[in-house]
């Protein structure tokens, strides 16, 4: 038998999710970052499906709970939400990655909403700033549409001009506006980690025009963007990027920065679902 495309497993993954989840065909999808899970909790969850039971979905071995798949609404929206992402340090391909955005785009979600927690490059940025991304520079090394291109996903060579939507951050900036809350705009660079940065890293980083670097959300912004999805990207700043004489960076320190500040982020979020 034929080894089946990447397309092909997509479709199946999608008739066992509308099995599991009959007639329920979603607005928005959601990618939720390190330490912002909660936002799927708050979800008024109509089916939470750990990954493992997902037919296509990488298995994550000793580990054991890699994440859920959350179909539910959020402000009368029907949403689908990755709790959990894969990320590309972790071994998995860059295509397996995205396969889960790819999934819930042929649900049916014509917007992806992308969420990290990211190092600050910009000075003046500080620990706990929300920073919505007006752009990326993808410094990971590799491409989810490397590889033989599916014309049933997308087109070979997609346009990234607005890869971010321009619409949605001009309602997110109002947003923001109307809750007093001050949010700040960036480019955000992706490495494939997973140790941190040098910084000479920094530094060089800072020269190429980045505010903000993380590991993650460049791969899903490439993938949605070929499937014609219209992405809002928002980073959490949990800690200022290395630089020379500053402290050791700390993924702990990092998490309970997330912790604090989640609220805020998942009321924003929340407010422009519903008004999407
Ligand atoms: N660098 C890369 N990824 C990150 C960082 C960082 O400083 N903070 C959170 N994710």
């Amino acid at each position: 038998m034929a080894k089946s495309t990447i397309w092909e497993r997509c479709l199946e993954t999608r008739d066992y999710l509308q099995q599991r989840v009959p007639g329920f065909t979603p607005q928005i999808a959601v990618v939720l970052g390190s330490g912002l899970g909660g936002f799927g909790d708050r979800m008024s969850q109509e089916a939470v499906i750990p990954y493992e039971e997902i037919p296509h979905f990488k298995q994550v071995g000793v580990v054991g709970h890699s994440g859920n798949l959350i179909f539910g609404t959020v402000g009368g929206k029907k949403i689908v939400c990755q709790q959990g992402r894969y990320h590309y340090y972790e071994g998995h391909t860059i295509q397996e990655v995205v396969f889960p955005v790819r999934v819930m785009s042929a649900l049916g979600a014509e917007t992806l909403l992308v969420t990290n927690a990211a190092g600050g490059i910009d000075t003046s940025f500080n620990v706990g700033d929300i920073m919505m991304i007006r752009d990326h520079i993808n410094f990971q090394g590799a491409n989810p549409l490397m590889g033989t291109n599916e014309d049933a996903i997308g087109t070979r060579f997609p346009d990234m001009t607005y890869a971010y939507a321009p619409e949605y951050r001009v309602q997110v900036l109002g947003i923001a506006e109307e809750m007093n809350l001050e949010i700040r705009e960036g480019i955000y660079l992706a490495v494939s980690g997973p140790s941190y940065e040098t910084p000479a890293e920094i530094n060089m980083f800072r020269t190429l025009g980045a505010d903000a670097v993380g590991m993650s959300t460049v791969p899903e912004v490439i993938a949605a963007n070929h499937r014609g999805m219209k992405c809002l990207g928002l980073s959490c700043i949990s800690n200022a990027a290395a630089a020379e004489g500053a402290e050791k960076l700390d993924h702990t320190h990092v998490a309970e920065v997330i912790d604090k500040m989640s609220r805020q982020f998942e009321s924003l979020v929340e407010t422009w679902i519903e008004r999407l």
